[in-house]
């Protein structure tokens, strides 16, 4: 980061003197305050719930300019990686910051097939769980539990256990989400086949059985693949920051993630596919597209509490990159599927088609995100709803892990600790309980 020519100036109403604040800048985006020494000198904190105007960090990972609409991993457009790269290409790219030539690819491929399978002790682990749970419950414990099961990767000041548990977990998360959705159906778990793709191996892992031979179908194995790049990382979000507050502790990485992944669970989050997907599901059940207008009204109603999922971002006040891919794979694969008048992605655009023309999220710059054409994808690949967001959190533990090991890295990292505006009780004295 640089310091910029210019200085901010906090200047006080009652008299109090003022204050110069040094301005960095970064290399694309808005330069930023440093307000590090500003209780210091005034005594006072900044106030930002939400973290709406706070740059936590300073980060060469990802960069979103929300009024563009524009993504970029390491500076690389998402539609160029989404277009040109595969999964373990990108993963390559967002971890070590270059994308490999076909020999770093390879050999990068390897080193991830390597750790693919799970301890075997870990189905026991899983199978404390019941066969109804929600798969990101047993996820959040299962990524926890991986701290039990690989101890000489749990140091996070050592560069060599960062590396080993990156791997580990971007190799084990497929396993995982499979392990889940087998226990659920249960169905015997499928071991890792390291001959295939890694999206080819999740999609063995998850439908493949004992009984038959499994054949990976290409235009299915590359939608897989391009929604585990678009989910890949999204700089600060609210599961990133968690797994840097987390990991700022100093606490080893696969607790770290295990909160990543346990934040990611909200519908405002990662839980946002799902809840999509149960929308559109809703207004099928009760009507379908003759529904929608009515469906419409209720969220603009503010008081029926009822949003348009899959509607909206904190960032890209413009359309979301990712949605537009997302809606170009829908088409690939519901034609693959012969799904190409499937009820639900008809009822999707034209949703889409109403909100695009309507003053209230023109206004508001409500756009499609991601989410509102992915839950169509894998439903349509026979992921079932509820395992959305894991297959969200599969593939934005490379993400997490990147920024993890940054901030370790960083010399100006510090535990996070935010302050607060108190205004509870002031000291008071605690009564006998006779006299309260
Ligand atoms: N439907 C209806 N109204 C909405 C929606 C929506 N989906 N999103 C925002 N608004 C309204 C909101 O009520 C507010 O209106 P007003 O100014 O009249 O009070 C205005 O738009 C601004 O919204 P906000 O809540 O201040 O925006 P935010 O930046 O705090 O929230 C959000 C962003 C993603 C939480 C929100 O848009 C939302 O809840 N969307 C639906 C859930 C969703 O699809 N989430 C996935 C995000 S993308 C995946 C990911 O990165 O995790």
């Amino acid at each position: 980061m640089k310091l910029a020519d210019n200085k901010a100036t906090l200047s006080f109403s009652d008299g109090k003197p003022s204050i110069d604040l040094p301005v960095y800048q970064g290399t694309v985006g808005p330069d930023v305050i440093d307000i590090r020494k500003l209780y210091g000198q005034t005594g006072m904190f900044t106030y930002d719930p939400g973290f709406l105007s706070t740059a936590s960090c300073q980060s060469a990972i990802t960069y979103i300019d929300g009024d563009k609409g524009e993504l970029l991993y390491r500076g690389y457009p998402i539609e160029q990686l989404a277009t040109n790269c595969d999964f373990m290409e990108t993963c390559h790219l967002l971890l070590y910051g270059n994308l490999p030539n076909a020999e770093g690819k390879e050999s990068f491929a390897k080193r991830v097939t390597n750790h693919t399978m799970v301890n075997e002790q870990m189905q026991f682990f899983l199978r404390g769980f019941r066969r109804d749970a929600h798969p990101m419950a047993i996820m959040t414990g299962l990524v926890g539990a991986l701290s039990a099961f690989y101890h000489d990767s749990t140091d996070i000041n050592n560069p060599e256990h960062r590396e080993i548990s990156a791997l580990r977990l971007i190799a084990k998360m497929p396993t995982l989400v499979a392990m889940a959705y087998k226990y659920s159906m249960g169905q015997p778990y499928m071991y890792p086949k390291n001959n295939l793709s890694y999206a080819g191996n999740f999609m063995h892992m998850m439908f493949a059985t004992p009984c038959g031979e499994y054949v990976v179908n290409p235009v299915i194995e590359r939608a897989m693949d391009r929604i585990f790049i678009l989910h890949a990382d999204h700089e600060q979000n609210a599961s990133t920051s968690t797994v840097r507050l987390c990991g700022s502790s100093g606490t080893n990485p696969f607790a770290a993630i295990a909160a990543g992944v346990a934040c990611l669970w909200g519908p405002a989050h990662g839980g946002a596919n799902e809840a999509c997907l149960n929308m559109l599901e809703d207004i099928q059940r009760t009507g379908g597209i003759a529904k929608v207008g009515e469906f419409m009204e209720q969220v603009k109603d503010k008081n029926s509490g009822v949003k348009l999922m899959g509607f909206g971002h904190r960032v890209y006040k413009n359309y979301d990159p990712r949605a537009k891919l997302m809606q170009e794979t829908c088409k690939e694969v519901l034609a693959e599927l012969g799904l190409e008048n499937d009820p639900l992605f008809k009822l999707a655009m034209a949703l889409e088609k109403i909100a695009l023309e309507d003053e209230y999220f023109v206004s508001r710059k409500l756009y499609p995100n991601v989410d509102f054409y992915s839950g169509i994808v894998q439903r349509a690949i026979g992921i079932p709803v509820n395992m959305f967001t894991g297959v969200f959190a599969l593939a934005r533990t490379v993400g997490w892990i990147a920024q993890l090991n940054e901030m370790i890295s960083d010399p100006e990292y510090k535990i996070g600790r935010p302050r607060q505006l108190f205004t509870g009780s002031v000291k008071r004295d605690v009564l006998p309980i006779s006299q309260r």
